[in-house]
């Protein structure tokens, strides 16, 4: 491959989700460089979002209660402080989006309407168009991305790898477009990348996002945090699609049951709280479920019925384009990759460990979801700490200094990725055991040998070897082999060194 370099005085953000866009926004008066894979608004997980954005709006509510929630759902990892930080700025930023021209529903007095999602002790998510609140978030914020002077946009650009000085301070970003590659200077860069949806067979999120950020901030030597807590959100629809449509919470929060094909609702049993239990907990009773062959269904007959097209018209669009009226009949779900909690560890301004490198929204760790993120906090925390990482990034000054050698992120072949997926949904799904763990990593070494830094090589294996190390079950981690908590809760911190995970202390 050919290389240019170019050089940038400004903030280089790598991601055109809404961290990405959020990030660019706040950096404002400073120069921004966007670099997005996709067309903005494409092939992003914040599109597809369908539930909303959680923050305490309503009278009954409060940043305090939001906070409380957002810790309980975290399985003991969530750091209190940011979590709070998250609820407090929470209004603040449904607001800001709203006065960028997104347009969430309201009530005949103009205030928010909110629903009630799993393990939220209140209705606080703030919904646009039923289900359709990331696509109509995104394209308000990317109206504003585009009229804003300071932004410059490039799309149809991949990330390659982190450019770092003679200091190890990252410097810029390896991109590449059509087979060219391009050393972009920058003085910060904010990783914006996105989940790791496409490493698994079964995914709700676009399945392009295979964890890039992570391996080459990997390979840069940052610390990542909790790899391991992947989110399985229970409902995707079972149509045998690749990405599988999303069945949002918000339909269970509206009355909804699950039932398996005998009709029988089986979460009653399971929790006190029935359909709304934490997400991981109802994850798994519906892969119960379909492992005993009873298979599991979305019943919302009786709470949404004929209403269907107008207040889930994602969902009913999604169910008719399979021959399925979800108004009429029960539908097939299944459990998918949805979220991924693990990340680059970040403080609360979105730096990493490494200088000039910031990370926000999925593929940062800032601490808000622990091993269970709960429900419509990731719009929220792309927004809060998108907005915190453009403004720190923005008031970096260069140093510049030579620049280090390159360690390049390689691509997986079409064949293997797609062995990969199904390895991954297999071994390190809803349910992992140290044998299957075990069997994923022999398989990840052996594809390791013929494509050595491989980007979704790097991040499966992220994720592989820390499930394997954690011996307990939390949150959205359950090991068959070890169903039970341990009594102290600890964070995984991780750093690739000679090719190896090295552990910190956390
Ligand atoms: C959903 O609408 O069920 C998904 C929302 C989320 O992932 O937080």
């Amino acid at each position: 491959m050919t290389m240019d370099t170019q050089h940038f005085d400004g903030v280089l953000v790598i991601g055109g989700g809404l961290a990405g866009l959020s990030a660019a926004l706040a950096a404002a008066p400073r120069r921004v460089r966007l670099v997005s894979p996709a067309p903005l608004g494409e092939a992003c997980s914040s599109s597809w979002a369908q539930g909303g954005v959680a923050a305490a709006l309503s009278p009954e509510d409060s940043p305090a209660l939001h906070a409380a929630d957002t810790v309980a759902a975290g399985a003991g990892l969530v750091d209190p402080g940011r979590a709070a930080l998250l609820a407090a700025e929470g209004p603040g930023a449904v607001r800001r989006l709203a006065s960028f021209g997104a347009p969430f529903d309201r009530d005949r007095q103009g205030e928010f309407l909110l629903s009630r999602e799993a393990a939220h002790g209140r209705a606080r998510v703030a919904r646009v168009g039923g289900d359709r609140a990331g696509q109509a978030i995104m394209a308000a914020v990317i109206g504003r991305v585009r009229r804003s002077a300071h932004v410059e946009v490039l799309e149809g650009w991949r990330l390659s790898g982190l450019l770092q000085d003679s200091l190890g301070a990252v410097c810029g970003a390896l991109m590449e477009r059509n087979g060219v590659l391009t050393a972009m200077r920058a003085t910060a860069v904010i990783l914006a990348t996105g989940g790791v949806g496409g490493l698994y067979a079964e995914t709700t999120t676009p399945s392009a996002l295979l964890g890039e950020g992570l391996a080459a901030a990997a390979l840069a030597g940052a610390t990542l945090a909790d790899p391991e807590f992947v989110q399985f959100h229970p409902t995707a629809l079972d149509i045998g699609r690749d990405p599988a449509p999303l069945i949002t919470e918000a339909l269970r929060g509206e009355g909804a049951w699950l039932v398996n094909a005998a009709g029988e609702r089986f979460m009653t049993s399971q929790h006190p709280d029935g359909e709304l239990a934490p997400r991981d907990v109802v994850a798994r009773a519906i892969h119960a479920e379909r492992e005993a062959g009873r298979g599991a269904f979305l019943d919302a007959r009786s709470a949404v019925g004929a209403h269907f097209p107008k207040a889930f018209p994602t969902v009913f669009e999604a169910c008719r384009s399979a021959g399925l009226d979800p108004g009429v009949a029960p539908v097939p779900v299944a459990p998918a990759c949805h979220y991924h909690m693990g990340g680059l560890l970040t403080d609360a301004d979105g730096a990493t460990t490494l200088a000039g490198l910031y990370a926000a929204g999925e593929c940062a760790s800032s601490g808000v979801h622990g091993a269970n993120r709960l429900a419509s906090n990731s719009l929220l925390e792309a927004a809060v700490f998108g907005a915190r990482a453009g403004r720190a990034a923005s008031r970096r000054l260069g140093a510049p200094r030579p620049l280090a050698q390159t360690r390049k992120l390689s691509r997986l072949p079409e064949e293997d990725l797609q062995a990969l997926r199904k390895a991954m949904s297999r071994e390190a799904g809803v349910i992992r055991e140290a044998a299957g763990l075990e069997r994923l990593l022999s398989r990840l070494d052996l594809l390791g040998a013929r494509f050595p830094d491989a980007g979704p090589l790097i991040a499966a294996r992220l994720i592989a070897e820390c499930a394997l190390e954690r011996r307990e079950s939390r949150g959205a981690h359950f090991r068959a082999d070890h169903p039970e908590a341990a009594a102290e809760a600890r964070r995984t911190l991780v750093r690739l060194e000679a090719g190896s995970l090295s552990r910190k202390a956390a």
